[in-house]
């Protein structure tokens, strides 16, 4: 996830490197840390059979992160060989432009610190479990791994074109909380949504939400909530329609969104393709 600012955040910022990035100092987590992981991991793992695409399923198997917290430097090696991706540890959010830095070059930075029990079924600031179980298995998918990338470059420039709010957007209902078609039917890829213990089988069966065929501009034009379950999920065909999509120079399509009306979380648009119209305003998470 991206954030305005780092200020007001609960990490520690005060022994970072000028690109933020930390020591992941593994051998400082206490034994209740990784206990909160292993449930964390066990309910997820239990869920992900049934909501979480193909990709994304053999990848978490093939990590085998049930035991303990991942330590970071035992995972790049596998990464890197797989997409050429690595990942850096950082205290918690970062500026857009720092975040966006990374990505362009295939490091994506994950927080060290774990949520607190009481945290168990929700959270507000992304954590070690979002981040490293949520986003680190797709980025052994090739096509996913380059759409990343992709994105990250192309929010440098959206940065200095002030269009960081549109392209944000496109994050939160593709990375964060996408949705896929597969031959099983609807299945979730983004890391909100695997991340998280309630919002996954919301996302792909609950008759409440929308669930619309992806559409680049209709999504840089729309609002989202951060703090219930999404009203409207976006729906790729595959990694490949992601990556087509956003190949193009967006510079024209800021010109031609800036000033225009955003369309609410719940809209549901004429030209919309609908798979699934939702029948029920959204539930507090
Ligand atoms: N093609 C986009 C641009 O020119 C960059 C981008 C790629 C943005 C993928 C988002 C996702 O700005
Ligand atoms: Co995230």
């Amino acid at each position: 996830m991206t954030g305005e600012t780092a200020h007001g955040l609960r990490g520690d910022y005060s022994r970072m490197r000028p690109d933020y990035t930390v020591e992941q100092d593994w051998a400082a987590y206490p034994p209740e840390a990784h206990a909160l992981w292993r449930r964390l991991y066990e309910r997820q793992a239990s869920l992900v059979p049934r909501y979480a695409c193909e990709e994304f399923i053999r990848s978490v198997a093939a990590m085998d992160l049930s035991d303990a917290i991942p330590r970071f430097d035992a995972v790049n090696p596998r990464l890197a060989k797989a997409t050429g991706w690595e990942i850096v540890a950082v205290p918690g959010l970062l500026p857009d432009l720092a975040f966006f830095e990374h990505l362009a070059h295939r490091r994506f930075p994950v927080t060290v610190w774990l949520r607190e029990p009481e945290e168990f079924d929700y959270i507000v600031e992304p954590d070690i479990f979002h981040d490293f179980f949520g986003h680190v298995p797709l980025l052994f998918d090739p096509v996913f791994a380059d759409y990343l990338q992709a994105y990250g470059r192309g929010g440098v420039k959206a940065h200095a074109l002030g269009a960081i709010e549109m392209l944000a957007r496109l994050y939160w209902y593709t990375v964060e909380f996408g949705l896929i078609e597969t031959p099983s039917g609807v299945r979730a890829y983004g890391a909100g949504i695997l991340s998280s213990g309630g919002e996954i089988s919301y996302s792909v069966e609950s008759p409440d939400p929308n669930r619309i065929g992806f559409d680049l501009l209709r999504i840089m034009r729309t609002r989202y909530k951060i703090d219930t379950y999404q009203e409207t999920y976006f729906v790729v065909r595959d990694f490949r329609q992601l990556f087509e999509a956003t190949a193009p120079d967006f510079t024209p399509y800021y010109e031609q969104l800036a000033g225009r009306e955003t369309h609410a979380p719940s809209a549901v648009l004429a030209a919309d393709r609908v798979l699934h119209r939702g029948l029920a305003p959204v539930r507090a998470a």
